[in-house]
């Protein structure tokens, strides 16, 4: 099979309840785009407070593992993270966490996938920035169900580079989406269901990425 990029549905109408495009998606295909998750106001006040973050040295190269793995980790991401959960989250981010809250209540009501656990981080790709292909898989022992990712990027162009690849079968040479990291945009997708990677960005991409997880097992 060859690679194929596929168009990514264009925007929906903002009379669309977006967790209901979002289970529908979820349950249909196990991946979903929607834009405008967040209010144009709302993002500038999460790149904001995470311009703020990453000014006062909060953020870390992403990349956890033991010493002699750091060196690996380097070559297969080169973004800037910053864990939030309740305890450092800024204003618009606590509303975030809360809307991603609802989200696990509606998802789990009419999906039945038992989300439990959410960890976050925000993530800064410097220009120059990628995350080759990989699965989301495990942290802490807790199951990766649900891939939840918020775009913070006005005005992203195509040759700002910088795409979300979403591959949707396991082939490496099957079909794939592209999704530019545009403002406002969630993307969702069932983690241990869709390689992903980014693409290498010009322009410096911030994202908020969370994972919900089952209850872990003991
Ligand atoms: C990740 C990831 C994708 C993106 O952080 O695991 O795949 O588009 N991020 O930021
Ligand atoms: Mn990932």
């Amino acid at each position: 099979m060859s690679s194929r990029a596929l168009p990514v549905r264009p925007p929906q109408r903002l009379t669309v309840d977006p967790f209901v495009s979002i289970i529908g998606d979820i349950a249909d295909k196990g991946w979903c785009v929607v834009d405008d998750f967040v209010s144009v106001k709302w993002a500038a006040g999460l790149r904001e407070e995470q311009r703020q973050q990453s000014r006062g040295g909060a953020f870390r190269c992403a990349g956890v593992g033991r010493r002699d793995e750091y060196q690996l980790d380097a070559q297969t991401r080169g973004d800037r993270i910053l864990w939030l959960d309740r305890g450092n989250a800024l204003p618009a981010q606590q509303r975030y966490l809360t809307m991603l809250e609802e989200l696990r209540q509606a998802v789990n009501r009419d999906l039945f996938l038992g989300l439990h656990t959410l960890e976050m981080h925000a993530a800064n790709y410097p220009p120059g920035g990628f995350y080759r292909r990989h699965l989301d898989g495990f942290r802490n022992d807790n199951r990766r169900i649900l891939t939840v990712i918020l775009y913070l990027n006005p005005r992203w162009h195509a040759s700002d580079g910088g795409a979300l690849r979403l591959f949707l079968d396991a082939h490496p040479e099957g079909d794939f989406v592209d999704v530019p990291p545009e403002s406002g945009r969630l993307v969702t997708f069932l983690s241990e269901g869709f390689h992903h990677e980014v693409r290498e960005t010009r322009r410096l991409r911030s994202s908020i990425t969370g994972w919900f997880s089952c209850r872990p097992l003991q």
